[in-house]
Protein backbone atom coordinates (compact mmCIF):
# COMPACT_ATOMS: atom_id res chain seq x y z
CA UNK A 1 0.00 0.00 0.00
CA UNK A 2 1.26 3.76 -0.44
CA UNK A 3 0.02 6.75 1.01
CA UNK A 4 0.41 9.70 -1.30
CA UNK A 5 0.54 13.46 0.36
CA UNK A 6 2.25 16.82 0.21
CA UNK A 7 4.75 18.34 2.08
CA UNK A 8 4.32 21.71 2.67
CA UNK A 9 7.20 24.13 4.59
CA UNK A 10 7.21 27.59 6.38
CA UNK A 11 9.93 29.14 4.34
CA UNK A 12 11.43 31.90 6.46
CA UNK A 13 9.52 34.89 8.60
CA UNK A 14 6.23 33.84 7.17
CA UNK A 15 3.29 31.94 8.81
CA UNK A 16 1.78 30.43 6.19
CA UNK A 17 2.85 27.23 4.58
CA UNK A 18 3.76 26.71 0.97
CA UNK A 19 3.96 23.15 -0.74
CA UNK A 20 7.76 21.83 -1.65
CA UNK A 21 6.46 18.79 -3.24
CA UNK A 22 4.71 15.27 -3.37
CA UNK A 23 5.56 12.49 -1.16
CA UNK A 24 4.39 8.58 -1.14
CA UNK A 25 5.40 6.21 1.63
CA UNK A 26 5.15 2.82 0.74
CA UNK A 27 3.79 0.30 3.62
CA UNK A 28 3.49 -3.04 4.18
CA UNK A 29 1.03 -3.68 7.07
CA UNK A 30 2.58 -1.51 9.72
CA UNK A 31 6.18 -1.40 7.85
CA UNK A 32 7.31 1.41 6.51
CA UNK A 33 9.35 -0.11 3.12
CA UNK A 34 10.48 3.02 1.38
CA UNK A 35 9.33 6.55 0.00
CA UNK A 36 9.57 8.90 -2.82
CA UNK A 37 9.74 12.82 -2.49
CA UNK A 38 9.72 14.79 -6.26
CA UNK A 39 9.72 18.75 -5.24
CA UNK A 40 6.77 21.19 -7.26
CA UNK A 41 8.26 22.60 -10.26
CA UNK A 42 6.78 26.18 -8.56
CA UNK A 43 8.90 25.28 -5.21
CA UNK A 44 12.07 25.40 -7.22
CA UNK A 45 11.72 28.75 -8.50
CA UNK A 46 11.29 30.45 -5.15
CA UNK A 47 14.41 32.22 -4.19
CA UNK A 48 14.07 31.37 -0.59
CA UNK A 49 13.68 27.49 -1.22
CA UNK A 50 15.20 25.35 1.49
CA UNK A 51 15.91 22.06 1.19
CA UNK A 52 13.00 19.92 2.96
CA UNK A 53 16.17 17.22 3.62
CA UNK A 54 19.81 18.03 4.03
CA UNK A 55 21.19 14.59 3.20
CA UNK A 56 19.13 12.96 0.29
CA UNK A 57 16.54 16.26 -1.09
CA UNK A 58 18.93 18.45 -2.11
CA UNK A 59 17.48 21.64 -4.65
CA UNK A 60 17.96 21.15 -7.93
CA UNK A 61 16.16 22.34 -11.05
CA UNK A 62 14.18 19.50 -11.54
CA UNK A 63 10.94 18.82 -10.56
CA UNK A 64 9.23 15.66 -9.74
CA UNK A 65 8.15 14.30 -12.68
CA UNK A 66 11.58 14.20 -13.98
CA UNK A 67 13.77 13.89 -10.89
CA UNK A 68 12.02 11.06 -7.74
CA UNK A 69 14.51 11.28 -4.48
CA UNK A 70 14.41 8.01 -2.36
CA UNK A 71 15.81 8.18 0.85
CA UNK A 72 19.26 7.02 2.03
CA UNK A 73 20.50 3.09 1.84
CA UNK A 74 19.06 1.50 5.02
CA UNK A 75 16.24 4.65 5.49
CA UNK A 76 12.46 4.15 5.03
CA UNK A 77 11.72 7.50 5.67
CA UNK A 78 13.71 11.03 4.72
CA UNK A 79 15.25 12.13 7.92
CA UNK A 80 13.96 15.40 8.14
CA UNK A 81 10.48 13.77 7.95
CA UNK A 82 11.18 10.97 10.45
CA UNK A 83 12.08 14.26 12.38
CA UNK A 84 8.78 15.77 11.96
CA UNK A 85 6.76 12.88 13.58
CA UNK A 86 6.83 12.39 16.85
CA UNK A 87 8.49 8.73 17.80
CA UNK A 88 7.45 7.91 21.38
CA UNK A 89 5.32 9.71 23.87
CA UNK A 90 4.12 11.87 20.89
CA UNK A 91 2.43 8.24 19.50
CA UNK A 92 1.13 7.31 22.37
CA UNK A 93 -0.85 10.60 22.31
CA UNK A 94 -1.99 9.76 18.62
CA UNK A 95 -3.39 6.21 19.57
CA UNK A 96 -5.16 8.29 22.71
CA UNK A 97 -6.85 10.64 20.25
CA UNK A 98 -7.83 7.59 17.39
CA UNK A 99 -8.39 4.92 20.60
CA UNK A 100 -6.34 2.68 18.98
CA UNK A 101 -3.28 -0.03 20.90
CA UNK A 102 0.23 0.81 21.10
CA UNK A 103 1.86 0.70 17.57
CA UNK A 104 -1.04 -0.35 15.86
CA UNK A 105 -1.21 2.47 12.90
CA UNK A 106 1.09 2.99 10.07
CA UNK A 107 3.94 5.49 9.87
CA UNK A 108 1.65 7.73 7.58
CA UNK A 109 -1.38 7.47 10.43
CA UNK A 110 1.33 9.26 12.89
CA UNK A 111 2.98 11.78 10.07
CA UNK A 112 -0.38 12.81 9.62
CA UNK A 113 -1.84 13.27 13.34
CA UNK A 114 1.00 15.05 14.63
CA UNK A 115 -0.89 17.93 13.99
CA UNK A 116 0.37 21.99 13.08
CA UNK A 117 2.38 22.37 15.90
CA UNK A 118 5.25 19.66 15.34
CA UNK A 119 9.04 20.37 15.63
CA UNK A 120 10.09 22.45 12.93
CA UNK A 121 8.87 23.53 9.89
CA UNK A 122 7.44 20.71 8.24
CA UNK A 123 3.58 20.17 7.77
CA UNK A 124 1.60 17.46 5.83
CA UNK A 125 -1.69 17.47 4.37
CA UNK A 126 -3.48 14.64 2.41
CA UNK A 127 -3.94 17.15 -0.72
CA UNK A 128 -2.54 20.68 -2.35
CA UNK A 129 -6.18 22.11 -1.38
CA UNK A 130 -6.56 20.99 2.14
CA UNK A 131 -5.86 23.43 4.74
CA UNK A 132 -4.02 23.18 7.75
CA UNK A 133 -5.17 21.75 10.52
CA UNK A 134 -5.99 24.72 12.53
CA UNK A 135 -5.29 25.14 16.59
CA UNK A 136 -3.89 27.39 19.01
CA UNK A 137 -1.80 26.43 21.46
CA UNK A 138 -3.54 26.17 25.06
CA UNK A 139 -2.45 28.76 27.70
CA UNK A 140 -0.09 27.98 30.44
CA UNK A 141 -3.23 27.93 32.54
CA UNK A 142 -4.33 24.70 31.07
CA UNK A 143 -0.93 23.00 32.20
CA UNK A 144 -3.09 21.28 35.29
CA UNK A 145 -5.08 19.49 32.64
CA UNK A 146 -2.35 18.89 29.98
CA UNK A 147 -0.60 17.33 32.98
CA UNK A 148 -3.75 15.11 33.76
CA UNK A 149 -4.33 14.13 30.70
CA UNK A 150 -0.74 12.74 30.21
CA UNK A 151 -1.23 10.83 33.44
CA UNK A 152 -4.32 9.68 32.17
CA UNK A 153 -2.19 8.28 28.74
CA UNK A 154 0.54 6.68 30.64
CA UNK A 155 -2.12 4.82 32.14
CA UNK A 156 -3.85 3.72 29.15
CA UNK A 157 -6.91 5.41 30.53
CA UNK A 158 -9.42 7.04 27.83
CA UNK A 159 -8.74 10.84 27.80
CA UNK A 160 -12.46 12.44 28.62
CA UNK A 161 -13.48 15.25 25.98
CA UNK A 162 -12.45 18.04 28.74
CA UNK A 163 -8.66 17.18 28.61
CA UNK A 164 -8.68 16.77 24.28
CA UNK A 165 -6.25 19.60 23.88
CA UNK A 166 -3.61 17.09 24.78
CA UNK A 167 -4.43 15.80 21.34
CA UNK A 168 -2.98 18.72 19.18
CA UNK A 169 -0.04 19.50 20.91
CA UNK A 170 1.92 16.33 21.94
CA UNK A 171 3.56 16.58 18.49
CA UNK A 172 7.37 16.77 19.37
CA UNK A 173 9.36 13.45 19.96
CA UNK A 174 11.18 11.95 22.83
CA UNK A 175 10.24 9.48 25.63
CA UNK A 176 8.78 12.09 28.44
CA UNK A 177 5.12 13.07 28.81
CA UNK A 178 5.29 16.62 27.40
CA UNK A 179 2.63 19.29 26.21
CA UNK A 180 3.06 22.71 24.07
CA UNK A 181 1.59 25.83 25.72
CA UNK A 182 1.56 29.35 24.73
CA UNK A 183 2.67 32.02 27.22
CA UNK A 184 3.36 36.18 27.31
CA UNK A 185 2.93 35.61 23.30
CA UNK A 186 5.48 32.69 23.10
CA UNK A 187 5.62 28.88 22.82
CA UNK A 188 7.08 26.30 24.72
CA UNK A 189 7.54 22.94 25.44
CA UNK A 190 6.25 21.68 28.90
CA UNK A 191 8.24 18.77 30.52
CA UNK A 192 6.03 16.64 32.82
CA UNK A 193 6.96 14.30 35.84
CA UNK A 194 6.69 10.70 34.72
CA UNK A 195 5.76 7.99 36.97
CA UNK A 196 8.34 5.87 38.29
CA UNK A 197 10.56 8.81 37.77
CA UNK A 198 13.68 8.60 39.98
CA UNK A 199 13.65 11.95 41.50
CA UNK A 200 11.98 15.62 40.62
CA UNK A 201 13.44 15.57 36.85
CA UNK A 202 11.60 18.67 35.18
CA UNK A 203 13.21 20.66 38.50
CA UNK A 204 16.56 19.38 38.18
CA UNK A 205 15.87 19.08 34.42
CA UNK A 206 15.55 22.80 34.28
CA UNK A 207 18.19 23.55 36.79
CA UNK A 208 21.06 21.94 34.82
CA UNK A 209 19.81 23.80 32.06
CA UNK A 210 20.41 27.07 33.77
CA UNK A 211 23.81 25.79 35.04
CA UNK A 212 24.64 25.23 31.65
CA UNK A 213 23.58 28.80 30.82
CA UNK A 214 26.02 29.66 33.12
CA UNK A 215 28.84 27.78 31.61
CA UNK A 216 28.47 29.74 28.62
CA UNK A 217 26.34 27.27 26.35
CA UNK A 218 23.45 28.74 24.63
CA UNK A 219 19.84 27.79 26.17
CA UNK A 220 16.67 28.65 25.56
CA UNK A 221 14.69 30.57 28.42
CA UNK A 222 13.27 28.08 30.88
CA UNK A 223 11.28 28.20 33.63
CA UNK A 224 9.57 25.58 36.35
CA UNK A 225 6.03 25.99 37.30
CA UNK A 226 4.59 24.27 40.46
CA UNK A 227 1.08 23.19 40.07
CA UNK A 228 -1.48 23.42 42.63
CA UNK A 229 -1.39 19.71 43.25
CA UNK A 230 2.59 20.33 44.06
CA UNK A 231 4.28 18.43 41.00
CA UNK A 232 6.66 21.02 38.79
CA UNK A 233 6.62 21.32 35.41
CA UNK A 234 9.48 22.65 33.31
CA UNK A 235 9.28 25.12 30.48
CA UNK A 236 11.63 25.69 27.64
CA UNK A 237 11.31 27.59 25.46
CA UNK A 238 10.67 26.32 21.28
CA UNK A 239 13.87 27.23 19.59
CA UNK A 240 12.14 26.35 16.30
CA UNK A 241 9.50 29.15 16.32
CA UNK A 242 9.88 32.75 15.95
CA UNK A 243 7.45 35.88 16.86
CA UNK A 244 6.40 37.91 13.69
CA UNK A 245 5.62 41.70 14.04
CA UNK A 246 2.09 41.05 14.10
CA UNK A 247 2.18 38.50 16.89
CA UNK A 248 1.72 35.61 14.66
CA UNK A 249 4.48 32.56 14.29
CA UNK A 250 7.42 31.68 11.91
CA UNK A 251 8.66 28.43 12.13
CA UNK A 252 12.26 27.39 11.62
CA UNK A 253 12.98 24.30 9.90
CA UNK A 254 15.16 22.00 12.08
CA UNK A 255 16.73 18.63 11.40
CA UNK A 256 18.31 16.07 14.13
CA UNK A 257 21.93 15.72 13.65
CA UNK A 258 20.49 12.13 13.03
CA UNK A 259 19.30 13.15 9.57
CA UNK A 260 22.22 16.03 9.32
CA UNK A 261 24.49 12.88 9.59
CA UNK A 262 22.06 10.83 7.31
CA UNK A 263 21.72 7.87 9.42
CA UNK A 264 19.93 5.43 10.77
CA UNK A 265 18.22 5.42 15.13
CA UNK A 266 20.11 2.35 15.47
CA UNK A 267 23.30 3.87 14.26
CA UNK A 268 23.25 6.39 17.13
CA UNK A 269 25.53 4.41 19.85
CA UNK A 270 28.36 3.88 17.56
CA UNK A 271 28.16 7.36 16.24
CA UNK A 272 30.66 10.07 17.68
CA UNK A 273 30.61 13.86 19.02
CA UNK A 274 34.11 14.51 15.96
CA UNK A 275 31.14 13.25 13.21
CA UNK A 276 28.89 16.03 14.61
CA UNK A 277 32.19 18.45 14.47
CA UNK A 278 32.95 17.59 10.85
CA UNK A 279 29.17 17.89 9.98
CA UNK A 280 29.69 21.40 10.98
CA UNK A 281 32.21 22.35 8.94
CA UNK A 282 30.76 20.51 5.92
CA UNK A 283 27.32 21.91 6.16
CA UNK A 284 27.46 24.76 8.72
CA UNK A 285 27.37 28.53 7.49
CA UNK A 286 30.55 29.85 6.66
CA UNK A 287 31.82 32.51 9.24
CA UNK A 288 30.09 30.85 12.16
CA UNK A 289 31.56 27.11 11.86
CA UNK A 290 34.24 27.39 14.71
CA UNK A 291 31.99 28.93 16.96
CA UNK A 292 29.50 26.55 16.37
CA UNK A 293 32.27 23.73 16.98
CA UNK A 294 33.36 25.55 20.32
CA UNK A 295 29.89 25.30 21.46
CA UNK A 296 29.59 21.47 20.86
CA UNK A 297 32.87 21.25 22.33
CA UNK A 298 31.69 22.70 25.90
CA UNK A 299 28.25 20.78 25.53
CA UNK A 300 30.52 17.86 25.46
CA UNK A 301 31.96 18.92 28.65
CA UNK A 302 29.01 19.35 30.43
CA UNK A 303 27.41 16.46 29.74
CA UNK A 304 30.76 14.15 30.83
CA UNK A 305 30.32 16.74 33.96
CA UNK A 306 26.89 16.11 35.06
CA UNK A 307 26.79 12.42 33.72
CA UNK A 308 24.03 13.24 31.03
CA UNK A 309 24.53 10.00 28.98
CA UNK A 310 21.28 10.35 27.09
CA UNK A 311 23.45 12.21 24.56
CA UNK A 312 22.15 10.61 21.66
CA UNK A 313 21.77 12.08 17.98
CA UNK A 314 18.03 12.90 18.54
CA UNK A 315 19.10 15.09 21.71
CA UNK A 316 21.41 17.52 19.39
CA UNK A 317 19.52 19.54 16.62
CA UNK A 318 20.40 21.99 14.07
CA UNK A 319 18.27 25.15 12.33
CA UNK A 320 18.19 26.05 8.92
CA UNK A 321 19.82 29.84 8.60
CA UNK A 322 18.29 31.22 5.62
CA UNK A 323 21.25 34.28 5.18
CA UNK A 324 24.11 31.69 5.46
CA UNK A 325 21.54 29.22 3.61
CA UNK A 326 23.08 26.19 5.18
CA UNK A 327 22.49 24.90 9.07
CA UNK A 328 23.83 26.16 12.75
CA UNK A 329 23.69 23.82 15.91
CA UNK A 330 20.68 24.34 17.75
CA UNK A 331 20.34 25.67 21.52
CA UNK A 332 20.74 23.23 24.08
CA UNK A 333 17.79 20.89 25.02
CA UNK A 334 17.38 17.43 27.08
CA UNK A 335 20.24 17.60 29.51
CA UNK A 336 19.62 15.26 32.85
CA UNK A 337 21.88 14.06 34.94
CA UNK A 338 22.53 10.57 36.07
CA UNK A 339 23.27 9.61 39.41
CA UNK A 340 25.60 6.58 39.42
CA UNK A 341 27.93 4.94 41.86
CA UNK A 342 30.71 3.48 39.35
CA UNK A 343 34.29 5.89 38.81
CA UNK A 344 34.02 4.80 34.82
CA UNK A 345 31.59 6.52 33.09
CA UNK A 346 30.23 6.35 29.39
CA UNK A 347 28.58 8.80 27.30
CA UNK A 348 25.96 7.62 24.29
CA UNK A 349 28.47 8.90 21.96
CA UNK A 350 31.91 8.56 21.57
CA UNK A 351 33.66 11.40 23.03
CA UNK A 352 37.91 10.74 22.06
CA UNK A 353 40.58 8.34 21.37
CA UNK A 354 38.93 6.34 24.74
CA UNK A 355 36.07 5.92 22.52
CA UNK A 356 32.96 6.69 25.34
CA UNK A 357 34.75 7.37 28.41
CA UNK A 358 33.74 10.13 29.82
CA UNK A 359 36.78 11.82 31.07
CA UNK A 360 38.05 15.46 30.57
CA UNK A 361 41.34 14.17 29.17
CA UNK A 362 39.59 12.11 26.36
CA UNK A 363 37.96 15.22 25.32
CA UNK A 364 41.01 17.44 25.98
CA UNK A 365 42.63 14.64 23.50
CA UNK A 366 39.84 15.17 20.73
CA UNK A 367 40.68 18.83 20.57
CA UNK A 368 41.80 18.57 17.06
CA UNK A 369 38.48 17.42 15.79
CA UNK A 370 36.81 20.36 16.85
CA UNK A 371 39.31 22.53 15.41
CA UNK A 372 40.56 23.64 18.61
CA UNK A 373 44.18 24.54 19.53
CA UNK A 374 45.40 23.33 22.91
CA UNK A 375 44.61 26.79 24.73
CA UNK A 376 41.48 27.48 23.60
CA UNK A 377 40.44 23.71 24.27
CA UNK A 378 41.71 24.56 28.14
CA UNK A 379 39.67 27.58 28.06
CA UNK A 380 36.48 25.94 27.57
CA UNK A 381 37.00 23.00 30.23
CA UNK A 382 38.31 25.10 32.56
CA UNK A 383 35.31 27.20 32.11
CA UNK A 384 32.85 24.57 32.16
CA UNK A 385 34.78 23.07 35.11
CA UNK A 386 34.31 26.00 36.91
CA UNK A 387 30.48 26.64 36.70
CA UNK A 388 29.86 23.11 36.67
CA UNK A 389 31.75 22.80 39.96
CA UNK A 390 28.97 24.62 42.13
CA UNK A 391 26.00 22.62 40.84
CA UNK A 392 24.54 22.71 44.01
CA UNK A 393 24.23 26.05 44.72
CA UNK A 394 22.95 26.72 41.02
CA UNK A 395 20.67 23.50 41.79
CA UNK A 396 19.63 25.13 44.85
CA UNK A 397 18.94 28.61 43.76
CA UNK A 398 16.71 27.33 40.81
CA UNK A 399 14.47 25.16 43.55
CA UNK A 400 15.95 22.06 43.57
CA UNK A 401 15.49 20.99 47.43
CA UNK A 402 18.23 20.09 49.49
CA UNK A 403 17.20 16.37 49.51
CA UNK A 404 16.65 16.20 45.92
CA UNK A 405 20.39 17.39 45.11
CA UNK A 406 21.39 14.64 47.83
CA UNK A 407 19.51 12.24 45.04
CA UNK A 408 21.39 13.54 41.86
CA UNK A 409 24.76 14.39 43.50
CA UNK A 410 26.44 10.96 42.86
CA UNK A 411 25.83 12.66 38.88
CA UNK A 412 28.00 15.48 39.36
CA UNK A 413 31.76 15.05 38.93
CA UNK A 414 34.43 16.50 40.15
CA UNK A 415 36.39 18.04 37.61
CA UNK A 416 40.06 16.88 39.27
CA UNK A 417 38.80 13.29 39.39
CA UNK A 418 38.18 12.97 35.75
CA UNK A 419 41.40 14.95 34.23
CA UNK A 420 41.38 18.68 35.04
CA UNK A 421 44.66 18.76 36.59
CA UNK A 422 46.78 16.93 34.08
CA UNK A 423 45.11 18.94 31.51
CA UNK A 424 45.96 22.95 33.06
CA UNK A 425 49.05 21.59 33.12
CA UNK A 426 50.07 21.55 29.70
CA UNK A 427 49.73 25.01 29.41
N1 LIG B 1 13.34 24.10 23.15
C1 LIG B 1 12.95 23.35 22.12
N2 LIG B 1 12.52 23.91 20.97
C2 LIG B 1 12.13 23.15 19.93
N3 LIG B 1 12.16 21.80 19.93
C3 LIG B 1 12.58 21.19 21.04
C4 LIG B 1 13.01 21.91 22.19
N4 LIG B 1 13.39 21.03 23.13
C5 LIG B 1 13.19 19.81 22.59
N5 LIG B 1 12.71 19.89 21.34
C6 LIG B 1 12.36 18.81 20.40
O1 LIG B 1 11.53 17.92 21.09
C7 LIG B 1 12.13 16.63 21.17
C8 LIG B 1 11.86 16.06 22.54
O2 LIG B 1 12.40 16.91 23.55
P1 LIG B 1 13.37 16.31 24.65
O3 LIG B 1 14.54 15.69 23.97
O4 LIG B 1 13.66 17.42 25.61
O5 LIG B 1 12.41 15.25 25.29
P2 LIG B 1 12.66 13.83 26.02
O6 LIG B 1 11.35 13.17 26.02
O7 LIG B 1 13.32 14.08 27.35
O8 LIG B 1 13.65 13.09 25.05
P3 LIG B 1 14.40 11.66 25.26
O9 LIG B 1 13.47 10.62 24.76
O10 LIG B 1 15.62 11.88 24.38
O11 LIG B 1 14.74 11.56 26.71
C9 LIG B 1 13.60 16.87 20.88
O12 LIG B 1 14.20 15.73 20.30
C10 LIG B 1 13.57 18.02 19.91
O13 LIG B 1 13.27 17.56 18.61
MG1 LIG C 1 15.37 13.92 23.90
Amino acid sequence: MSWDGIVFIHLPDQSEAVPAGRISLLEEGLQSIGSTFGYGARYLKRPNAIPVDPVSLPLSSLSGEEQLYEPPAGLALFGAIRDATPDLWGRRVIEAKLKVPPNSVPESTYLLNAGTHRFGALDFRESIRSASAAGLLPPLNDLQYLLEAADRVQQGLPIPTRLEMLFQVASLGGARPKALVSHDGRQFLAKFPAKNDPFDIPAVERACLELARASGLNVPQTDLVRLADGRNVMLIERFDRAVLPDGSFSRKHCVSALTLLGKHEQESPASSYSEIAQVISDRGVSGHVQEDRAELYARVAFNILISNDDDHLRNHAFIWHPPGKAWRLSPLYDVVPRPQVFHERRLHLSVGPQGRNATLTNLFEARGSFGLLKPDAIAIIERVSAAAREWRTHLESAGVSPAQCDLVQSAFRRPQDIGLDEITKTR
